[in-house]
């Protein structure tokens, strides 16, 4: 991906910076590679001393297209080294980016013990003043927060302030996403800390500058917005299948008004993944906190719940009972273009005719999930064999090439579940499949939907 580090303009001179980013999972390493790229000095520090061997091996834990590449360009030049030890990590950096997991608890709030575990060390190890700039999707007030924390570790004389810089990349896209932000956020309520943030980007990128709560809410509230449109596009979706009409359609003339904009109106089994279903439970519980009510927030999980839960009912609305039945499940990522199956809506599907006794088989292209290895087959084709339905659960761009005259000869019955518009319907009708989609009703014309226009109609007509 050359025209990756082509496009990663050096810093002006004097804008070069020594920057400790601490945690090398998918937020931390895209962030560290992508920052050597544009010229700074990178110390990553990574508590797990294999994944720090692998990485200075140049191996990449995650499937992220583009980010080898960016490693081994980063390793070459040695703007781009790895550590386990804060005192090798922290000397000489005047920023610390937070790039941990802030996992969400059972009750949704964000378990933020290993920001605040990475905020006492990096603050310890300072040897200077030291800016921490929370890239971790954190609750407001959670800068104050990690402030009082550093101050009590740092050593006398060194300042640690705290600036909010939270990261918007999303996996698959993470590298165009660095380099092409729709914003820089830095939130701070000092400008000094807020200046050494920002000087480690180009001043040509897109930039907000505000207040560290507001910054900290930006990126929740930006999930939890596009949480909500998808929530959105499946209502709709299940409202067109009652009255007849296509969501395709009717989605796409939506987005068409530039005021509402079409990315994020995909109907379908619901979002997952890592960090929308979990920053909307972090909105919620942070609303709840302090006597909130986040009635939209909680509307669009309520509908993503049951945008998954469906999927089961139409199978079994589709096929009758599901114990015993034979289905095979196509994707197991909970998007296209990543390894990541974290609240899959596939595996969800998955568990959900397990849990109906159906006997399962799966296949995707990258994705595995160790609990149900057993049931993972090495090409569509093996899955299929026997099933009486395959339901395409991940949008993998390879599904939409699948042959159908293969595919209906692998499978016992004949009928195909395609929850993400992927497979093109005339090849599979044509291959004798009988091919079902989300969010399309029957146009009958007499439709229970006519009925009460119809009236309504007559009424005017006979008055
Ligand atoms: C998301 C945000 O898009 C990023 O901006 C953010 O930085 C990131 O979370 C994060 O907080 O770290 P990501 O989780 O990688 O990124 O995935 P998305 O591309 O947002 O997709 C999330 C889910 O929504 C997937 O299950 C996807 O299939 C689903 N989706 C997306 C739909 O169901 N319909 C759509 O139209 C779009």
């Amino acid at each position: 991906m050359n025209h990756i580090s082509l496009r990663a303009a050096a810093p002006p001179p004097g804008r070069v910076s020594t920057v400790c980013v601490v945690g090398a999972g998918y937020v931390g390493l895209t962030a560290a590679a992508c920052l050597a790229a544009l010229g700074h000095r990178v110390h990553c520090l990574e508590r797990d001393a294999e994944q720090v061997a692998r990485l200075r091996r140049g191996q990449v834990p995650i499937y992220e297209p583009g980010l080898d590449q960016l490693l081994a360009d980063g390793l070459r030049s040695d703007r781009l080294r790895f550590t386990t030890e804060a005192r090798e990590a922290v000397p000489g950096a005047t920023v610390a980016m937070l790039c941990v997991g802030t996992p969400p608890r059972p009750d949704g709030r964000p378990d933020l013990r290993q920001l605040a575990a990475a905020a006492t060390e990096v603050a310890a190890a300072a040897t200077g003043d030291l800016v921490l700039a929370v890239k971790s999707t954190v609750p407001p007030g959670t800068g104050e927060a990690l402030e009082l924390l550093a101050a009590l570790s740092a050593a006398p004389g060194c300042r640690v302030d705290v600036v909010s810089n939270p990261e918007f990349l999303r996996e698959s896209q993470a590298i165009d996403d660095f380099f092409e932000p729709d914003r820089v956020v830095i939130g701070a309520d000092e400008p000094e800390p807020a200046e050494a943030v920002a000087d480690l980007y180009p001043p040509s990128w897109p930039m907000l500058r505000c207040d560290r709560r507001s910054a900290e809410l930006v990126k929740c509230a930006s999930n939890a917005f596009l949480a909500m449109k998808i929530s959105f596009a499946n209502e709709i979706a299940g409202l067109c299948e009652r009255v007849g009409a296509d969501a395709v359609p009717v989605l796409a003339g939506v987005g068409m008004d530039h005021r509402i904009g079409s990315s994020f109106l995909g109907h379908g089994p619901g979002f997952g993944g890592s960090c929308l279903g979990k920053d909307l439970s972090g909105l919620i519980a942070t609303a709840e906190s302090v006597g909130f009510d986040p009635a939209l927030s909680r509307a669009a999980r309520d509908v993503n719940a049951w945008a998954r839960r469906r999927v089961v009912d139409r199978l079994a609305a589709l096929l009758g009972p599901l114990a015993g039945r034979r289905v095979a499940v196509l994707g197991l990522a909970f998007k296209p273009g990543t390894d990541d199956v974290r609240d899959s809506p596939a595996l969800a599907v998955v568990q959900g005719l397990l849990d109906q006794g159906a006997d399962v088989s799966t296949y995707d292209p990258v994705a595995s999930a160790p609990a149900l290895a057993h049931l993972q087959r090495d090409d569509p084709y093996l899955a299929a064999r026997g099933a009486e339905v395959v339901v395409v659960a991940t949008a993998w761009p390879e599904f939409a090439t699948l042959d159908p005259v293969t595919l209906a000869g692998s499978m016992d019955g004949h009928l195909v579940l395609d929850l993400v518009g992927s497979l093109p319907p005339a090849a599979t009708a044509a291959a004798g499949l009988e091919l079902s989609t989300l969010g399309r009703g029957t146009p009958d014309t007499f439709h229970p939907v006519v009925v009460a226009p119809l009236e309504w109609c007559l009424d005017a007509a006979l008055s």
